[in-house]
């Protein structure tokens, strides 16, 4: 039997859309495999009823079968599903890192993100590498056709979770299909300054870094509570706020020293719309590792 921890990833961080990606150190996913004549799939912790357990329609199943490694995976969710805390590439993240320990596959880190993206592939019909890449390599990752970039970084992050649903069908036709020249160059500058921060460790830069005024702006305004929310947590010392991948979740960015009161903000931001919410105090972190 193996056992990994998978992280929650969010991916986007505003300026960088379906590229930039950061690794949570909580909360995260627990994955246990048992090689097994074929594979079969149990789910339990958050929103496990909503998960499917044919193992070809969820992400672990579809990685078991691409590294042609039958195996008993028991998934204990830490991250709830459709969240925009990266719960399904936990899993297949998780899955990868396991199967590969378990059947003593000799491949790369980089190697398993493309298997682990073929399994949200499989599953979501759009192959997004921007939270596998994290949750595998751990720290913020830069995701591109041509390869994938990383730094360790080391910064204080909270996530808020609103007890909200969004479709991440909606998520995603939201988005703009074309941009001005001007968007094109205030969104490069903002992902160059977030880069530099990562390097950095810098929360100032990260947190201006998130600016964006294409994706965000349309997402937001499907999440109940985003702009209550967003404003209490500038107003306790978050040097900025953005959605969490599709959302609903939000993240923010902090010196170690707001963290505490930037994620009391966020859940009253969001309780002041009506809307119930968990906020987790978070850092980046590592990514998934054998227990
Ligand atoms: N970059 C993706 C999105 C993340 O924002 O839709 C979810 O895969």
């Amino acid at each position: 039997m193996v056992t990994v921890r998978a992280p929650a990833t969010s991916a986007n961080l505003g300026s960088g859309f379906d590229v930039f990606g950061v690794a949570l150190d909580r909360p995260a996913d627990v994955v246990h495999v048992e090689r097994a004549a074929e594979t079969t799939i149990d789910v339990t912790g958050m929103g496990a009823d909503f998960i499917p357990e044919e193992p070809m329609d969820n992400t672990a199943g579809v990685v078991a079968e691409e590294l042609g490694a039958p195996a008993h995976i028991s998934i204990d969710k830490g991250v709830r599903p459709s969240s925009g805390l990266g719960s399904s590439a936990a899993s297949a993240a998780g899955a990868a890192v396991a199967l590969a320990e378990l059947y003593d596959r000799d491949l790369s880190k980089r190697e398993l993100v493309r298997v682990a993206a073929e399994g949200e592939a499989a599953v979501s019909g759009d192959a997004h590498a921007d939270n596998v890449a994290p949750a595998i390599l751990g720290g913020f990752t830069v995701v591109r056709d041509d390869g994938i970039e990383r730094v360790a970084a080391d910064l204080s992050l909270v996530v808020c979770l609103p007890d909200i649903v969004v479709s991440t069908r909606d998520a995603r036709e939201v988005v703009p299909e074309s941009a001005s020249i001007e968007d094109v160059v205030d969104t490069v500058g903002s992902a160059a300054t977030l880069s530099i921060g990562m390097c950095r460790n810098d929360p100032e830069r990260v947190g201006r870094g998130l600016e964006e005024h294409l994706v965000t702006p349309a997402r937001a305004a499907l999440i109940d509570g985003y702009d209550a929310a967003c404003e209490a947590a500038r107003e306790a010392g978050a040097t900025g706020v953005t959605v969490s991948g599709a959302g609903p979740a939000i993240l923010a960015v902090c010196r170690d020293d707001d963290q505490r009161r930037v994620a009391s903000a966020l859940v009253d931001g969001f309780e002041r719309d009506g809307v119930d919410a968990t906020a987790y105090r978070s850092r980046v972190g590592d990514g998934a590792r054998v227990l």
